[in-house]
């Protein structure tokens, strides 16, 4: 994960959003990694999705912008190599064969930086498979939340907090950044969340910046609030769900 400001709860991230890591079993299919590749998973987490490239027999390292999430995935897998880095701007010392990331690339607002640094962390013919949220991702979901700041009386933030491109968009910036587009989706992935309390949990997980004019001790009321305007939308058969909206990329630094 990577997000200045963002504090993650690597204890609510393993426990509550499990789905994370399960809809990045998708991503892993179309990597397809091979045993002898080495691969750098970016932003990785608590290193669930990391372990399973490893467990197809390939070399993987993994990276995390944020130390709790490093520190978490090298309790949860000893035996796997995890760094600190920003995924907006890193080295590596020897390239990838590919690179990976999963539900990261939303959370960096500085998408050429990204592409840069993963086309230069990439050996000719290495591949970048990614997936993260496109144009309209949460669009309910945050609006339920901007509303309930508002009927609060509290400020959204000045700026826009996650980056959605369009497919149109990215595959310009994928083109700019010296890649070969080989596939680009945009598709709907309405999201269950774990349980009564998965709205709250999602808010507090990943919300934070949405939040920063609410002082501490409002927030449980903001989310209430957001609970009462969301219920018509996101909650159905007993769960609420994310309006997920997910771009996925499989790009190729072509040889030469
Ligand atoms: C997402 O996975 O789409 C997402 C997660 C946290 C914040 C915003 C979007």
């Amino acid at each position: 994960m990577s997000e200045a400001g963002q504090q993650w709860d690597t204890g609510l991230y393993d426990a509550h959003h499990s789905f994370v890591t399960r809809y990045g079993a998708d991503l892993l299919n179309l990597l397809n990694p091979q045993p002898g590749e080495r691969i750098l998973d970016l932003g990785c987490g608590t290193g669930h999705l990391t372990q399973q490239i490893a467990a197809s027999g390939a070399t993987v390292v993994g990276m995390d912008h944020a130390a709790a999430m490093v520190e978490q995935a090298r309790a949860n897998y000893p035996e796997l190599t995890f760094f600190q880095g920003d995924a907006a701007n890193f080295q590596v010392e020897s390239p990838f064969t590919a690179v990976l990331s999963n539900a990261v690339l939303h959370w960096v607002l500085t998408p050429e930086q990204v592409l840069a640094s993963v086309y230069a962390a990439l050996l000719p013919g290495g591949r970048f498979v990614a997936e993260f949220g496109g144009q309209g991702n949460i669009a309910l979901l945050s609006a339920g939340i901007l509303a309930a700041l508002d009927s609060l009386g509290y400020s959204p933030p000045a700026r826009p907090v996650w980056y959605f491109p369009s497919p149109a968009a990215y595959a310009t910036l994928l083109e700019a950044a010296g890649f070969r587009v080989a596939l680009l989706a945009h598709f709907d992935r309405p999201t269950r969340l774990d349980g009564e309390h998965g709205l709250r949990n999602w808010i507090a997980m990943f919300g934070g910046p949405l939040l920063v004019n609410v002082p501490p001790d409002a927030r449980a009321a903001l989310v209430e609030a957001a609970e009462r305007r969301l219920r018509p939308t996101l909650y159905r058969d007993g769960a609420w769900y994310a309006d997920y909206v997910r771009l996925r990329v499989v790009a190729l630094k072509t040889a030469g």
